[in-house]
């Protein structure tokens, strides 16, 4: 097995970006017959970017996971499809070939089926990192089930609104998972949540920690009953659901800057094409090789490149439960060299959390079956960079730093590993069919910011990042509200996608994403909108108002920093900040709780009762003695007493 089109040299990249510019739609038709069709495509792309409406392969029929699953089980049935790790050490690894893979979805596909799920309806997986997780998503997309995976992190509430929002009839959970020295526990959350939430009406529960659990007559029901009433009923083959191309996939949850959560749709022929074209091309991926990616699959890139791009294009994929600093801080290189791992994929906040406990862990090891190294999420800062280049890669393995989002399904902007240049914390060029485009404010094209157009700019240029031409695996809606889709991406300029990143490209043509240019926080390279956190805030009894914003962190990359009005008499800083702590951990989840709490007695605003963020933003930064013109405030005292008092 080889991949016809995967990019093997400099020259060839230029030529083909240049070819998916100018042709995109023969480019995709040429990549689409390397897939595995019920009905072939009719028509390549149909789009415009007011509505938004975008259509790829219509005509065409399928079904994901015969791409992912039937085709290596025909072809290849013993090659590892997944390779699973504990989160402890001592606990035996599995390991599960593709036809063993294809054989357990099959079954969980039945289960789904014997309780009630249908083509179409929205199935929630609150999981941990376990085998299971993958079984199930991948029985959802066999049946046509739209799959909605809700990170292990998130609160009750957070599940709950969710729940609501995709209206899912069933929840696929565990007891708890392992984090760690952690118990977690997942079913007793699912349970608060499910208070919320009329329409789910089957419950199923995988065993994996024997937390006590409270299970509900009628509605709640174990995986292991449910597997073996599958079992006695003898062959579990379950026909892949036909899926229309442009059908939904699944629906995951990120946020916005605006408070609640938007559901991003992915489609089911588009994102399989994307994700598994980067995967080959971004990896330079080569049969038999390992690849390891250490997201959760709650996330995007657990989805993109853990499941579905190296799956359907018959990799081997490494899923690891744990966390990188248990037992110690070096089990990524224990995980390594254990399994002679390839690819390494994670994220700066990763590096950089491991970056301070020295080299000697490391020196341990031998990670020489490393080739390639790669980086996602958030903006990898030199330092990070070169630490990761010399210590894990020993300057011999390219880093691939991907630029990408929940809503683009795959990776948009990178070097190819070893194939075209790299440049520590550029993420370079675009994959062929991505169109980055820079515009100022207004929404003016800034000249030698258009990647599509060949022209390189003379000095380093500074825009906004928006993207003028669909992409496969582009979002095609928010799930229930269509119009929000329209007002986030596709409103702020006429015709482009935009992306909330800002970004400079250099006179070689590289781009560096710089950060979220919206009310965006991204900490330990989760998405986090201010406006969530303030509302989470918000709702303790003490609290008046409140106002976040992000400051650079050593480790999470952007820490969050939040100004708080409490009412009345504060007798115990600490205890009202736990409080306050608490209450975030309960509405949203622990990862959106503030770093720093300090309470001022009002917010700098305008005379129109703006909050003026750029100030906060300043203070919180440090960067007290450059607040610019503060004169449009209706108080400007009270960035004295902020100023002060800052933490
Ligand atoms: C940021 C994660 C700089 C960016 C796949 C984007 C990055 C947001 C990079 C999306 C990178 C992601 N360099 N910034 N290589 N990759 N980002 O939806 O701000 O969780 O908009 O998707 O992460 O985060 P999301």
């Amino acid at each position: 097995m080889s991949y016809p089109y995967q990019i093997k040299s400099l020259e060839q990249y230029h030529q083909v970006y240049r070819e998916s510019i100018e042709n995109p739609e023969a480019f995709w038709t040429t990549i689409a017959e390397h897939f595995r069709w019920k009905q072939n495509p009719e028509r390549t792309l149909q789009w415009n970017f007011k509505d938004p409406e975008v259509k790829w392969f219509e005509g065409g029929t399928l079904n994901i996971t015969e791409n992912c699953l039937d085709r290596w089980a025909e072809t290849q049935p013993h090659t590892a499809a997944l390779i699973w790790e504990s989160n402890d050490p001592e606990e035996h690894h599995r390991i599960l070939s593709y036809k063993e893979l294809l054989f357990k979805v099959n079954q969980f596909s039945n289960v789904l089926k014997n309780n009630g799920a249908k083509k179409g309806d929205r199935i929630c997986i609150y999981m941990p990192m376990v085998p299971e997780l993958a079984i199930a998503v991948l029985a959802c997309a066999r049946i046509g089930a739209i799959h909605s995976v809700v990170f292990g992190g998130f609160s009750a509430q957070s599940i709950a609104d969710r729940i609501n929002d995709a209206q899912c009839n069933i929840v696929i959970t565990a007891d708890g998972g392992y984090r760690g020295n952690k118990e977690i526990p997942l079913k007793n959350v699912i349970d608060d949540a499910l208070v919320q939430c009329p329409s789910v009406q089957r419950v199923i529960v995988l065993t994996r920690t024997r937390i006590p659990v409270s299970m509900i007559k009628g509605r709640d029901t174990w995986w292991e009953d449910e597997i073996r009433k599958v079992e006695t009923s003898g062959n579990p083959f379950v026909q892949a659901e036909e899926m229309k191309a442009e059908d939904p996939l699944f629906i995951l949850y990120t946020s916005g800057s605006t408070g609640k959560p938007k559901g991003v749709v992915h489609s089911c022929a588009g994102y399989m094409i994307y994700t598994n074209y980067t995967f080959v091309n971004v990896f330079q991926y080569q049969p038999g090789e390992l690849h390891f990616c250490t997201a959760d699959i709650g996330w995007i890139t657990g989805h993109s490149y853990i499941l579905y791009g190296p799956l359907s294009a018959g990799a081997t994929s490494l899923m690891f439960e744990g966390i990188p600093t248990w037992p110690d801080a070096g089990r990524f290189w224990d995980i390594v060299d254990k399994f002679k791992v390839n690819i390494l994929y994670t994220a700066p906040t990763a590096i950089r959390s491991l970056m301070v406990f020295g080299t000697e862990l490391i020196d341990r090891h031998d990670l020489s079956s490393l080739k390639v190294l790669g980086s996602v999420g958030e903006p990898i800062n030199e330092e990070a960079w070169h630490w990761f280049d010399q210590h894990i890669g020993k300057g011999r393995c390219p880093i691939v730093d991907t630029w990408w989002q929940t809503e683009t399904g795959g990776i948009m902007i990178s070097n190819l590993a070893g194939i075209t240049p790299q440049k520590p914390a550029h993420a370079t060029y675009p994959l062929p069919g991505v169109q980055p485009i820079l515009v100022d404010e207004q929404g003016n094209k800034i000249p030698g910011g258009d990647a599509s157009a060949l022209v390189l700019p003379s000095e380093t240029i500074s825009g906004n990042l928006c993207i003028q031409f669909p992409w496969p695996s582009i979002i095609r809606t928010t799930y229930g509200d269509h119009e929000r889709c329209r007002t986030t991406y596709f409103s702020t300029y006429d015709h482009l996608y935009f992306t909330g990143d800002g970004c400079l490209r250099d006179a070689e043509g590289n781009y560096r994403i710089t950060g979220r240019v919206d009310d965006v926080l991204n900490v330990s390279g989760h998405r986090i909108g201010t406006a969530e956190v303030e509302n989470a805030i918000n709702m303790h009894t003490g609290v008046v108002e409140s106002a976040i914003v992000g400051y650079p962190h050593d480790i999470k990359g952007q820490g969050i920093y939040a100004y708080v009005i409490f009412n009345g008499h504060i007798p115990d800083k600490n205890l009202v900040a736990q409080d306050i702590h608490q209450t975030v951990s309960r509405i949203i989840g622990a990862i959106a709780k503030p770093d720093k709490i300090q309470f001022v007695s009002a917010l700098p605003k305008t005379r129109s009762g703006k909050i003026m963020r750029r100030i906060l933003r300043k203070i919180a930064e440090g960067d007290v003695d450059n607040l610019g013109d503060i004169s449009t405030l209706f108080d400007p005292a009270v960035v004295e007493e902020i100023k002060m008092n800052r933490l």
